[in-house]
Formats: C-alpha cells, structure tokens, sequence
C-alpha cells in the first residue's frame, strides 16, 4: 500500500440547514445548526484515515480552541498529524455553510490560518514530506504554494491529484505537473476557458487540459457518476444509488476513495469506481465528515451493491 500526503485546508464549518436559500437581504430562520470539521484537505485526509490508508495532513490551524481540537480529531481519525502547525495570530478557516433540504449547498469561505501556507513551509518539512507516495491537492491554500509543492513533487517522481476546486486562476505551468486532475463538470470547463456548455462538450474541454499536460482528467458529475477522460477517451462511470442529506464534502470523499484506490493498486477506472462508492455513502448525513465510511463500511457497501469490485 502506498503512502498518502494530503496538502491542503483545515477549516471549520459552520451549517444551518435552511428549507431554501436566502435572498440578497432577506433574514431566514434554520432549521438547525451545528459545526463540524471540515475544510477540503481535512476531508480527504479525514476520508483516507476512516479507510485505513497510510496519511498524513500538511497544513496549518490558527492559534485558538478549534486548532487543538481538529489536529485531535485527525489524530483519532488515523491521520499523521506531524505536517501541522499552528500559525501564530491567525484563527482556524471557516467556512460558513448553508444546506437546504434538497441536500444542496451555499458555502464562504474565510481562510484565516490556510491562507498563511508558503512555499518555504513546504521546504522546511521537504525531508518528510518525500516519504509519501502519492500527494493529493485542494484549492483552499494560496495558489502559489499548490503550484510550487506540486512542481517540486512531480519533479521528485512522485504521483500528484489535484481537485482544483473552488475555481481559481491556476498558472499555466502547473498543468504539466498533474497527473489526476479531478474538477466537476463546471470546473472542467472554467479551466479550459469554455465556459458555454452548448459549443464545447465535456471531452473537448477536458481535452484542453490534457493538451496543456494533464495526465488524466476525472471530471466529477454528482449524481451522474464520473466521467474519466485520457487522450483522447472518454469514458463514463456509474454513480451508485443514494440519499443525499448533505453533499458538502462529497468531491472531497470522492478524491479519498479514488486516492485510497490508487494506492491499493487498482487501475484508474476501478479507482474512479472506488470514488463514486466513497462519494455516496458521504452523503447521507449532515456535515462533511460523518457519513464518510470506515473500510469495513465501504466493503459492505460494495457488496450489497450490483457493481462489485474486488478491493
Ligand atoms: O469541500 C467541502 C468543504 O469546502 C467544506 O468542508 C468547507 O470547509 C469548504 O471548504
Ligand atoms: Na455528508
């Protein structure tokens, strides 16, 4: 089993469930409020430990209670916890959710502490950081340090996921250094720069990116599966049946699934297979983190399914 280094978000999240989104200026009373861990790179190292993968977070808290608590929360959920460090005179991220009761979401993000993240931190703990095999990135640190962790991993042979989400501007040099970019479909077509959907069809974007150096794009569709695109193929891979609470979280567990998938040895369309499984049982409670499911979850899951696969 290969090893897996997460780089990436640590925030909590704040969710009110809302029987419908708010309009500009209008006040609305939830249904209910709780907080969770979240934040997109403790999801999926949170996803990877609950399944027993080898992990270990890099990242960064803010100096106050929820810091501790979420570096606890990691270390009981399986997750190295050794690449963390408390950024002096910053809060913990936030992200401020809404869910409504369709099981859809609203969510702001305020970085705080993940906003402090510099190339230099990824200098610093190098020497560690090479002992993992396969990296996994997220979009919730300053750009220029996904760019520069991912280039100088790449170039140290080593396997780079990113899930370029939330859109953001990303330099044109980084796309050479992916080797699994994960997007949803509106993502695809955000960073191939088609963004009308009527003219350019899902494989001619993911196309662009795979002329720019992506190795292989796996676009994200939701309830509609996955869809994995290398060269010049296209191929579409089943969702699995589910009820979605609440899918804050569910690319997140996707990605750990499909990361967890890789690592076991599985090819790339079984491990996108893997994603999808991870990605629906995700969804079946409120917050990001509590559905996500153990190994001894996911194996029963995908037997009492009709598409099996050997794991
Ligand atoms: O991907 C879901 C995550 O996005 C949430 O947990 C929230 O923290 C936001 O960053
Ligand atoms: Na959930």
């Amino acid at each position: 089993m290969k090893s897996i280094c997460v780089i990436g978000s640590l925030n909590v999240d704040m969710v009110a469930a809302v029987e419908r989104f708010p309009q500009p200026g209008e006040t609305l009373t939830a249904d209910g409020y709780s907080v969770f861990f979240g934040g997109k790179g403790g999801n999926q190292a949170v996803a990877l430990g609950k399944l027993g993968a080898k992990v270990k977070m890099v990242g960064k808290v803010g100096e106050d209670i929820h810091g501790n608590d979420y570096i606890r929360h990691l270390r009981m959920n399986g997750v190295d916890v050794s690449g963390i460090s408390t950024e002096k005179g910053a809060v913990t991220g936030t992200a401020m959710i809404w869910v409504d009761r369709q099981g859809e979401n609203q969510i702001v993000v305020s970085p705080g502490a993940n906003g402090c993240m510099q190339p230099s931190d990824i200098d610093a703990m190098w020497e560690e950081l090479v002992e993992s095999d396969l990296f996994l990135f997220q979009l919730e640190i300053p750009i220029g340090t996904v760019a520069y962790a991912v280039k100088r991993l790449k170039q140290a042979g080593k396997t780079i996921v990113l899930d370029p989400a939330p859109a953001s501007q990303l330099p044109e040099a980084i796309f050479r250094y992916i080797d699994y970019m994960t997007p949803n479909e509106t993502e695809v077509r955000y960073y191939a720069g088609k963004q009308d959907r009527y003219v350019y069809q899902l494989k001619e974007a993911a196309g662009i990116l795979i002329r720019r150096g992506v190795g292989t794009v796996i676009a994200k569709a939701g309830e509609n599966g996955a869809y994995l695109i290398r060269d010049t193929e296209l191929s579409h891979i089943d969702a699995y049946p589910t009820q979605a609470i609440d899918t804050t979280g569910a690319g997140d567990s996707f990605n750990a699934g499909f990361a967890y998938a890789l690592a076991s040895g599985l090819e790339v369309n079984e491990a996108v297979r893997i994603g999808n499984a991870v990605g629906a049982l995700s969804v079946r409670q409120v917050g990001a983190q509590s559905a996500m499911p153990t190994r001894e979850e996911l194996d029963r899951f995908l037997e009492t399914s009709q598409r099996r696969i050997k794991l």
